[in-house]
């Protein structure tokens, strides 16, 4: 039996900031961002949207095709959660409108989170074939302004509906996995900021490569040349670009620099101009190169490293699935990037700074487009509201 991604589609905020408004704020030379770490523009979340609203606008269209009430789990895999206690993925089973009989729960691992889930659900899935579980990867990456990683940031979330024979991806069995207890990146509880040792993590994210690469041709036997397509963890493209380097030379792979940019640069398409999205940015990166890509990929085998600062690390591999061209949604993917509305440097500090999570009491004007977006906090708990189409 074939287990994997039946259905998936992302989403991302209405607004962005250009790197370029970003370097001129700065006085930084622009090719810093375009050239050195590969990026264009920031998606921004504005203050009434957050990682539900997010996940709700990426999930609605697959509820629309399957129904409802036929997801018996949600495994909703997130670094920016809006509640220590609660899931995230209540808030979105309630929005949604989802069967009460469907177990929803958080994963949380930095960055990793989301292949986590996913890899969780292809094992529900493998033990009782009947189930259909949407995984969600959705993150708001914030940083401290003024710091290294402050042109890094962006937002998005993934939703993917997880199910016996999958119409997108066959989720091959076997990984490698590397964990190492470091800190590079983290979050302590009173702060909405990820901290960083920015240079640091670059060098642990590659290592971790390396180590998760090690493990996955022990468990497996699959060498570099059994593997099409490379999607990586895309804090920034450049990143993804030194990480097939890094895999290159470690395998002592011989491709041309044709062949080395067609088996990355279409699953960074998107990621350049979206950001960083933490959880969902690994399948940002599989939608980027399943839209863009000219080739056909049916039966085409794509990987995936999943890298969570702290830090946990994974390398796996699938199968694209025949007609899969036929389920996926472009449009909509396309249309949400190409409308969004560019910020000044000022309008976007004024979103960053009005989302404070320590307010009890607030009412959001209306800025996010929708189809869902927080409306407001009274009494310390979240209020979130369909918004109908105008
Ligand atoms: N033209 C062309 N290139 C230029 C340039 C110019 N004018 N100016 C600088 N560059 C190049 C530099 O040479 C450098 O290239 P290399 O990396 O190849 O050496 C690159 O641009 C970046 O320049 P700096 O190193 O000076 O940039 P920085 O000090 O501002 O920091 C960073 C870069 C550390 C990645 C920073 O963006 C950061 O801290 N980001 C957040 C952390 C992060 O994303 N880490 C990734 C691994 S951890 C992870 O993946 C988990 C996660 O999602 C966070």
């Amino acid at each position: 039996m074939k287990v994997g991604i039946d259905l998936l589609h992302f989403s991302t905020a209405d607004y962005y900031l250009g790197l370029d408004t970003f370097a001129a704020e700065k006085n930084i030379d622009v090719n810093k961002y375009y050239i050195g770490i590969g990026q264009e523009k920031m998606s921004i979340a504005p203050p009434d949207e957050d990682i539900v609203s997010l996940a709700a606008k990426a999930s609605a269209p697959i509820i629309e095709q399957v129904g409802a009430d036929q997801i018996s789990a949600v495994l909703f895999a997130t670094e920016t959660g809006v509640d220590q206690s609660k899931s995230a993925g209540v808030f979105l089973h309630g929005l949604l409108g989802l069967s009460k009989n469907c177990r929803v729960v958080e994963f949380k691992h930095a960055c990793y989170a989301g292949a986590a889930a996913v890899q969780m659900a292809t094992a529900m899935v493998r033990s009782n074939p009947k189930e259909k579980i949407l995984v969600i990867a959705a993150d708001i990456a914030k940083y401290d302004v003024d710091t290294s990683g402050e042109a890094t940031q962006g937002c998005g979330a993934v939703a993917m509906l997880i199910s016996s024979e999958p119409r997108v991806l066959e989720i091959e069995p076997g990984s490698g996995y590397f964990t190492d207890d470091v800190m590079d990146f983290w979050r302590p509880n009173h702060r909405t900021t990820a901290l960083v040792d920015g240079k640091y993590s670059t060098k642990v994210y590659l290592n971790s490569l390396k180590q998760a690469w090690q493990h996955f041709t022990e468990q497996t036997g699959r060498t570099f040349d059994d593997i099409d397509y490379f999607c990586y963890h895309i804090p920034f493209t450049k990143m993804a670009e030194k990480a097939h380097q890094t895999l290159v030379k470690l395998t002592g792979a011989e491709i041309s620099e044709q062949e080395f940019e067609e088996q990355t640069i279409p699953s960074q398409i998107y990621n350049r101009v979206v950001g960083n999205s933490y959880s969902a940015s690994l399948f940002v990166g599989f939608i980027s190169l399943l839209d863009n890509l000219k080739q056909n990929l049916e039966n085409k085998r794509v990987s995936f490293f999943s890298y969570g600062s702290g830090c946990v690390a994974e390398f796996f591999t699938g199968i694209v699935q025949p007609g899969y061209q036929k389920v996926m949604m472009t449009e909509s993917h396309q249309t949400q990037i190409d409308q969004r509305t560019p910020l000044s440097y000022a309008d976007y500090l004024k979103y960053y700074h009005e989302v404070d999570c320590a307010v009890d009491n607030i009412e959001f004007a209306t800025l996010n487009r929708g189809p869902f977006r927080l409306a407001g906090i009274q009494d310390h708990k979240r209020y979130y509201q369909k918004v109908e189409p105008a």
